[in-house]
């Protein structure tokens, strides 16, 4: 065919990407591949094939690593962090920024590469997947050039495991690597077992861009060299993307491991559109929400959303697109869709319409279709409930399923109706409608009148079962740094007992109930304990909360939250100084009970109440400066950063300073629009118990502050296990850290959990951007903004 003769029938004609420097390049290495550690490749070993899903062609073999693969591994990485971590701000970004030129020097080898690795259309590798990494690497040496200036206090975590899916695999490399050696980590990486091809040639490009031996290490292998990695004792964080099913393992095995966690999981994410939208806009929108990567992307539109009033002409609109989309060779540059990953995720797909579709109305256009590989159709099936299996969960391919809303309040409903909170897409002209339904879409990353729009500026990440932890921007940065010093052990605080000659004991004896839904409630066990006092005389009594109470003050709290987050953050100061002033009034009578219970000097415990008056004017103040921030962002549009609440907080109190603890813990979670579930110190809860006289007398509407005395060992699991419950805190002296960790793996609901250390209250511990960052889930809405 000639080029005349394609201008007659105005026919697409071929248009193939080379794949010779990139077989090439294979060839060069023997087509195997061993490790990458310490600055060097393995031996190749025992292992599996590299496949093109497309063809069906092997590619190289891969090595699975053994056990002691990955412990050399993470010995180099290990020996390398002190020096890295030493090295300036500034030398680290010129090796970040010598990263970044040599992504886009050898951009071209990269892209083919990922292409016959994966499957993805070449137009995707090269002019997205590969533009964003280098990006990525960019953005992150002006994150480490500005850290010693921004961010002095704080130090790297040391070695990180980072574990990364098949479906962007060398973006996906960058997201994690740039940030973590930013921040002066050192990293074992392993890429997905189906693509590991860049990122081996990525380890070459380390080489060349001089970085030291063991500061990036590659081992390759399937999930038992993920868990080996999970588990390590030489490994401080875990940084993962991939299934929901596989991170919730990984939470249990790090449970009280002290590891910090990263997970960014699945999704099922809505793509809303009003009957206002510019429809034709909002079709080429979903062609990108759905049909980029063939649909396997954790944040896809696969859900779509339509007022009623357009869905027939919506999804006409729809299906006369799809039947243009081009399916075939993924090297071809004029193909939309290439092909899925590998034969599993094909069949995991197929059986998944096949039992599901049978429910709505299934419609595939008559494309194309190679005759070999693993290609699947672009897929639309309309008429399913919100219940049926296919809306629910999360299929990875080609395939859109829809459901139509009549009102806003409706769409909101139907976009929330999922386990998973990772991002949404919502569609209308008017920019009330748009700007209204946005903030109530229960997801990590918004796109109004957009989809898929990333950023390396842009914090990217999930709510719910999407996982927790942000990628991109300083928020992402902080996942890979924690607070300078080290944090003292905490000793465990007993019960103070009765003495053998008690003094007499308070003539105001009284049994301090529970507060919940702002009521004094009796504890459901109807128990209660004795509470004595430094000197061995009972100082009160206080009510045994148990598992019923926490689901009475879980349920309590989750009615209350909503219209307190939608309260001004000018409200919420204003509360918040109002406890201040009504505590004030009372100080001397709450140092007394302070003094009676803990003993010790009087000043001392007058000087808490002083420190927690200064604590809650803190918060009023913090209330209405923490809004956010804007994102520069290199399209025609903006990127906020939106600080909003976590949700339900449960909080186990620290003990060692009952009033100044539960208020430091309360003021921050409160400030930022949570709603909390409080247990107080175990050993002295009758301040607690006092304390919400003050909160009555506050204006604190009823259910934003629940509090249920009892044991710390029996009310942390269940406060963890809660399904309702978003965040649990744990700053007890009991050693409950591992428990939580391992019961919030259900919902996968953020944890922060001292591991048996202390916290200076007094200082910056206290009142710090720890407490922000743990009481505000940040939300990106990308918004149109003409420049
Ligand atoms: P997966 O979650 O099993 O694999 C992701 C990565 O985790 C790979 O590197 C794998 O080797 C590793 N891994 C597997 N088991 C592990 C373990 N126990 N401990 C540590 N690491 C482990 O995902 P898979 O099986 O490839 O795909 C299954 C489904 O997961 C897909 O159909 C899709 O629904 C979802 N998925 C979601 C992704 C996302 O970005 N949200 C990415 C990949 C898959």
């Amino acid at each position: 065919m000639t080029v005349s003769d394609l201008m007659d029938s105005m026919e697409y004609g071929p248009a193939t990407e080379s794949a010779a420097e990139a077989l090439a390049w294979l060839v060069d290495r023997g087509d195997r591949f061993g490790h990458f550690i310490a600055g060097q490749f393995t031996e190749p070993g025992d292992g599996f094939e590299a496949k093109n899903p497309a063809t069906g062609e092997v590619l190289a073999t891969l090595t699975q690593a053994t056990p002691a693969e990955v412990d050399a591994a993470v010995d180099a990485a290990r020996k390398a962090q002190p020096k890295w971590t030493g090295l300036s701000g500034h030398a680290r970004a010129r090796a970040l920024y010598a990263l970044a030129r040599l992504i886009q020097k050898h951009a071209r080898l990269i892209a083919v590469l990922e292409t016959l690795d994966n499957g993805k259309p070449i137009r995707e590798s090269r002019d997205i997947d590969v533009p964003l990494a280098a990006r990525h690497f960019y953005y992150h040496a002006g994150l480490a050039q500005l850290l010693d200036k921004d961010l002095a206090e704080h130090v790297p975590l040391g070695v990180c495991g980072q574990i990364i899916p098949w479906n962007f695999p060398f973006l996906m490399l960058a997201w994690k690597i740039a940030p973590a050696l930013a921040a002066g980590n050192t990293v074992v990486l392993k890429p997905a077992e189906q693509t590991s091809l860049t990122a081996l040639l990525f380890a070459e490009l380390t080489s060349e861009a001089g970085l030291p031996a063991g500061v990036v290490n590659i081992v390759t292998g399937d999930g038992a060299v993920g868990e080996r990695i999970v588990t390590h004792p030489g490994i401080d964080k875990i940084a993962f993307t991939g299934s929901t099913e596989v991170g919730r393992k990984i939470r249990t095995a790090t449970a009280g491991s002290g590891k910090a966690l990263s997970l960014e999981l699945g999704g099922k994410s809505p793509y809303i559109v009003f009957e206002d939208a510019d429809l034709d806009s909002a079709v080429e929108g979903l062609v990108d929400a759905i049909w980029f990567n063939q649909g396997q992307v954790c944040c896809a539109g696969s859900r779509l959303i339509v007022q009623e009033g357009i869905a027939d002409a919506f999804h006409d609109r729809l299906r006369a697109r799809m039947a243009a989309l081009r399916l075939g060779d993924p090297l071809d540059k004029c193909i939309d869709i290439g092909a899925i990953v590998d034969e599993t995720q094909l069949s995991r797909i197929e059986g998944m319409v096949a039992a599901g579709a049978g429910e709505g109305a299934l419609f595939q256009p008559d494309c194309h279709m190679p005759g070999r590989g693993c290609f699947y159709p672009p897929t639309l099936i309309t008429g399913l409930s919100p219940a049926s299996t296919l809306m629910q969960e999360e299929i990875f391919g080609p395939v859109l399923v829809s459901t139509t809303f009549r009102t806003p309040a409706e769409a909101v409903q139907l976009a929330n109706d999922t386990r998973y909170g990772l991002a949404a897409s919502v569609w209308s002209e008017t920019i009330g409608v748009a700007l209204d339904v946005a903030p109530k879409l229960t997801a990590g990353v918004i796109w109004v009148n957009g989809s898929n729009m990333f950023d390396a500026a842009a914090g990217f990440g999930g709510l719910r079962e999407s996982g927790f932890g942000r990628e991109g921007g300083w928020e992402g940065l902080m996942e890979y740094l924690r607070p300078k010093g080290t944090a003292k052990p905490l000793k465990p605080l007993a019960l103070a007992e009765r003495a053998d000659k008690p003094a007499p004991a308070d003539p105001l004896d009284r049994t301090a109930k529970l507060y919940i839904g702002g009521k004094q409630a009796r504890p459901d066990s109807g128990y209660c304990r004795t509470v004595y006092g430094a000197r061995g005389r009972i100082v009160g009594h206080v009510g045994l909360g148990n598992r019923k109470d926490i689901r009475n003050a879980v349920e309590a709290a989750r009615k209350a939250q909503g219209a307190w987050a939608a309260a001004s953050a000018h409200n919420r100061a204003q509360i918040l100084y109002y406890i201040a002033e009504n505590l004030s009034t009372r100080a001397g009578e709450f140092a007394d009970r302070l003094h009676a219970m803990t003993g010790g000097p009087k000043a001392k415990a007058a000087a808490e109440v002083e420190a927690t008056i200064d604590r809650l004017f803190t918060w009023a103040a913090r209330a209405d400066k923490a809004a956010g921030e804007i994102k520069a962002v290199p399209i025609r549009g903006t990127a906020l950063a939106m600080n909003t609440p976590v949700g339900v907080i449960g909080a186990l109190c620290p003990d060692e300073v009952p009033l100044l603890g539960l208020v430091s813990v309360l003021a921050p979670a409160i400030a930022m629009g949570n709603a909390v579930v409080l247990v107080p110190s175990d050993p002295f809860p009758l301040i607690a118990t006092d304390f919400y006289q003050v909160l009555d007398t506050s204006d604190v509407p009823g259910g934003v502050v629940n509090i249920v005395t009892g044991s710390h060992t029996t009310l942390a699991a269940t406060l963890a296990a809660h399904m309702d419950v978003d965040a649990v805190w744990s700053f007890s002296s009991s050693d409950i850290s591992a428990e939580i960790e391992r019961a919030a793996a259900g919902n996968l609901k953020r944890t922060w959990v001292n591991h048996g250390r202390a916290c200076d209250w007094t200082g910056e511990d206290g009142e710090g951007r720890a407490f922000l960052r743990a009481a505000t889930e940040v939300k990106t809405v990308w918004i149109p903004w003409g420049a």
